[in-house]
């Protein structure tokens, strides 16, 4: 593999102690996009491979600890279905989990070593928008597609839904000013609906994009647990973590309903496009 960028290596350290994170904060929360409501943001995936012939080959590129592939496993059980990832921690999780016909590859994105025009399927779940060099990713998932072959990707879109996300940043900001060592990770255009249409350009046609939104009425303690489970907030001290969590915990304090919950959640974005 290449050597791994100043990111690229925090991925791997972040997901070595913290394998299936993202899977636990993602995967029992309902999610909706305009038109439709899916039991997940990973299920909002799953369906898109539904549409394939049985015999499709499908790459899972961020794929963690394997959760998507286990639900396309389940749906498509006729379908080829490879994994991909940088964190071995992810992996071997994936690995112990997953049946052994799912192929895992420790590879980056940007540089696969997959044949070209091998792939009917591309997913990705909240990984995209993290990658270094995401024209070089683009252009590997493009190599790999079949004309016409089809990406399907859940990415970033906001942090948190609702007031608490004005509450959260307003508190977060200042302390990232002192305490958040600066880190670059990902591709600005990976923020917004026109930069993915501007990342689409030459490659692929056809790009959809809509607002997932995935609704969640977590207690402050819950709230909490979620959030240090987060790249940023991993990255501060733990001085800087305790005066996030107090005050965010203080100033939400008059936004709990009567269970004593918040009503947030996560604001995604599920981005399609066909390789030409
Ligand atoms: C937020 S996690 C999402 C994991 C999984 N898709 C999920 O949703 O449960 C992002 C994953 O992308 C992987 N990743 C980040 N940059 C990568 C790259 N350049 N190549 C391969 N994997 C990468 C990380 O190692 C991590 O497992």
């Amino acid at each position: 593999m290449d050597a791994f960028s100043p990111s690229e290596q925090y991925l791997q350290d972040f997901h070595q102690r913290r394998p299936g994170a993202t899977s636990a904060a993602f995967s029992a929360l309902p999610a909706k996009t305009p038109s439709q409501a899916y039991k997940s943001s990973y299920a909002v995936l799953a369906a898109v491979a539904q549409d394939l012939s049985s015999s499709s080959t499908i790459l899972d590129v961020g794929c963690g600890d394997g959760h998507l592939l286990g639900l396309l496993d389940a749906c498509s059980p006729q379908s080829k279905l490879i994994g991909l990832d940088l964190s071995r921690g992810e992996l071997d999780v994936a690995r112990r989990t997953l049946p052994s016909r799912i192929l895992l590859l420790r590879e980056r994105a940007q540089q696969m070593s997959l044949a070209s025009k091998s792939i009917d399927l591309v997913v990705s779940h909240m990984a995209l928008m993290l990658m270094d060099d995401i024209e070089a990713v683009l252009s590997e998932i493009h190599r790999v597609l079949v004309p016409n072959g089809r990406l399907a990707a859940i990415v970033g879109r906001v942090f948190m839904l609702g007031p608490v996300n004005d509450i959260f940043l307003d508190i977060f900001r200042p302390i990232a000013k002192v305490d958040l060592p600066s880190m670059p990770m990902g591709d600005r255009r990976t923020r917004s609906t026109e930069g993915w249409i501007e990342l689409f350009e030459g490659d692929f046609y056809d790009p959809q994009i809509e607002d997932v939104d995935v609704a969640w009425q977590p207690t402050p303690g819950e709230l909490w647990d979620a959030l240090i489970e987060t790249y940023d907030i991993d990255r501060l001290s733990v001085a800087a973590r305790l005066k996030l969590k107090d005050t965010l915990i203080a100033e939400t304090s008059s936004m709990l309903d009567s269970e004593g919950r918040l009503r947030t959640g996560w604001g995604l974005r599920f981005i399609q496009a066909s390789a030409r």
